[in-house]
């Protein structure tokens, strides 16, 4: 393989940059030609790519979002679409790449590995629901964004002495909640994957008032339902004074933690030697300190559940 390129797609995360700047280097180090796809697979579809080298990607390592751009496409669900961006890319020479995003965009990368493009994905979103790997790119930075937030609301919270209600992302899944509701010591976590009712939550909040708590921090992952909905219901039925925040994307933006560059560049120079092997339809997962070969199918249909122990935990060290 002589030419690959590198594409960010669907929602971005904290990490992408040095993610892509692993890959570029990675591969002018092994004397490959390295092009970037802007904006997801709607640019690959509109033949948007330039070529990259070891100084454009400079000065990126420390910045979130993505310097390729990326998008949700429409197109690209369609076959025609998706033929279309096969297409540029034979026509630019590229035999393989690699993908960085959710499981959305790993999908799209099967799709395009049936048109005869090789690919190796990495799990790039800050949800952290990617089966196959214990960490995703994004998620370390979005859960210190949040727990960064929890530690000044718990100041407010506790100076009028109410329930504050703090929203977090997690589409369909409650890592985000889950972690930095354990680490910022809330006393009641809400997630998608755990059912609750809004009958016992007033019941624990009353009773935690009746054992000498002066205010409370409610986590709930937005999948988990609506914080918002949530308050009006407690301080209608329990009386006490609740307050809403709703972090929403300021949780997808900022530098990426140490965690976070160390794993975008491991996961990404694996990626690259994979793909120059002429391995495809994997994505790299990190397992136990390690980098590990993911079958994509097993990545994009397996169902990765919440770590049931820190959901344990959190439940004890709430009283
Ligand atoms: O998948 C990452 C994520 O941030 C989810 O947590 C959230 O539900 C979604 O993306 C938001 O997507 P968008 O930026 O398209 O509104």
């Amino acid at each position: 393989m002589k030419k690959i390129a590198v594409i960010t797609s669907g929602g971005d995360c904290p990490g992408m940059n040095a993610a892509i700047r692993a890959v570029v280097r990675v591969a002018m180090a092994n004397q490959i030609e390295v092009w970037g796809i802007k904006n997801g697979y709607a640019g690959m579809i509109a033949n948007d790519m330039t070529q990259l080298d070891s100084r454009s990607v400079g000065d990126i390592i420390h910045k979130g979002g993505t310097f390729l751009g990326t998008a949700r496409s429409e197109e690209f669900k369609t076959l025609t679409g998706r033929q279309k961006a096969v297409a540029n890319l034979q026509a630019h020479g590229i035999e393989g790449l690699v993908v960085i995003g959710g499981d959305g965009s790993l999908t799209g990368a099967k799709l395009l590995a049936e048109l005869g493009i090789k690919f190796v994905g990495l799990p790039g979103t800050i949800d952290n629901d990617i089966w196959g790997t214990d960490y995703t790119i994004g998620f370390d930075t979005a859960v210190n964004t949040a727990l960064d937030a929890i530690n000044k609301l718990r100041d407010t919270a506790s100076a009028h002495g109410r329930v504050m209600l703090v929203e977090v992302m997690g589409r369909a899944c409650g890592w985000i909640a889950l972690t930095a509701g354990l680490a910022g010591g809330a006393e009641i976590i809400l997630i998608p994957e755990q059912p609750f009712s809004s009958e016992n939550i007033c019941r624990q909040l009353l009773e935690s008032r009746a054992k000498g708590k002066q205010y409370s921090i409610v986590v709930v992952a937005e999948g988990a339902g609506s914080a918002i909905d949530l308050g009006k219901v407690i301080s209608a039925k329990t009386g006490l004074e609740t307050r809403v925040s709703v972090l929403g994307h300021i949780q997808r933006g900022g530098a990426p933690t140490v965690s976070d560059r160390l794993l975008a560049s491991r996961l990404a120079e694996r990626a690259v030697r994979d793909l120059l092997q002429g391995k495809s339809d994997i994505m790299i997962g990190y397992r136990n300190n390690q980098c590990v070969e993911v079958p994509i199918t097993d990545a994009i249909s397996k169902k990765k559940d919440i770590d049931p122990e820190l959901y344990r935990l959190s439940d004890v060290l709430s009283q």
